[in-house]
């Protein structure tokens, strides 16, 4: 069974295929003078598409990955259906309709977080995304999705799926944290299922954003003084969330801080701002940054198994 993915989440889904252990097809990709996208599948790998289920590997981040995914579900589908017709004439132009049998494993869900309508005129934008994809496909797995209910209601099944267990036997391994925050409500489920693994104590802060910079934590008592600290996040973008969370800790005495997430976005100089603030950062590598030191894939593996059961 073949596991296809472009440019952007080929170290994942290599280890997905692995993991699987199935076959990995790189689909070829560039770009044109202008920046829009190009992507072949090599005619050498029509064969095995064609005869068992496929799992598309593909984040909608950035915006071109969008972009890469409509053109990996639609060239699955095209030769899933026979359809290879093309101007050189190159191969068979056409064959029999196999059927189309292809699962979308999402390492990272962009837009995510446009789950609501928060002010009058807005797009949800994660729940566009989610039916225009949910209708190319047969199922979909999505590693730590920031809010799983906008994807409710979707043509075919969605599962979500969690990092949650490698991240907390990482932390365990590398940093035997003596207690696990999660720097806002959000998170609360994901940090406490960390703690629950770890077997220690957990708490959370309550978090207002005043801008996409600027944040506010309302004060809060924690026992963590002379403790090591992790803070565990879905995501750490500009790290604003994490600095804040980590100054309240440090100003209660805690020895050591590490923040912990699945989507290291990491934008404008984020890595630097955290060094000041944290004495280390592991994300999963659910997207490529330099510490991404955790694999998504078990989770997504765990995710595409349980599809496959029910597809
Ligand atoms: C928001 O609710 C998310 O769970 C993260 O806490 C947030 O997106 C992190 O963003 P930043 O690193 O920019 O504070």
């Amino acid at each position: 069974m073949p596991v296809i993915s472009g440019s952007s989440c080929r170290n994942i889904a290599l280890s997905l295929a692995t993991e699987l252990g199935m076959h990995f097809i790189p689909a070829e990709t560039r770009r044109f003078p202008d920046g829009e996208g190009y992507l072949k599948t090599p005619i050498g790998e029509f064969e095995s598409i064609r005869s068992e289920p496929v799992v598309v590997v593909s984040s909608t981040f950035p915006d071109n990955g969008i972009v890469q995914t409509i053109m990996m579900l639609a060239n699955v589908g095209d030769i899933q259906r026979g359809d290879l017709t093309n101007l050189k004439r190159e191969g068979i132009q056409n064959l029999e309709d196999v059927g189309r049998r292809v699962i979308l494993a999402i390492p990272y869900y962009g837009y995510a977080r446009q789950d609501k309508r928060f002010s009058a005129g807005e797009v949800i934008a994660a729940g566009v995304i989610a039916s225009h994809l949910s209708n190319s496909c047969d199922g979909i797995v999505i590693l730590d999705i920031h809010e799983p209910r906008v994807l409710e209601s979707q043509e075919h099944p969605i599962k979500c799926v969690t990092a949650v267990p490698e991240i907390a036997s990482w932390l365990k391994k590398e940093v035997n944290p003596d207690f696990i925050l999660s720097p806002d409500k959000g998170a609360v489920e994901r940090a406490s299922r960390v703690a629950g693994l770890i077997n220690v104590p957990f708490s959370y802060l309550e978090k207002r954003r005043i801008d996409a910079h600027t944040i506010e934590h309302t004060p809060k008592d924690l026992d963590v003084s002379g403790k090591v600290v992790a803070i565990v996040d879905d995501m750490i973008s500009t790290g604003g969330t994490i600095c804040r969370a980590s100054d309240a800790l440090r100003r209660q005495g805690a020895r050591e801080v590490h923040a912990a997430c699945t989507h290291g976005l990491f934008t404008s100089g984020a890595l630097t701002r955290l060094a000041q603030h944290v004495d280390g950062v592991h994300s999963t590598d659910s997207l490529a940054n330099p510490r991404a030191v955790i694999s998504g894939a078990p989770a997504l593996a765990r995710g595409v198994r349980d599809l496959l059961a029910i597809l």
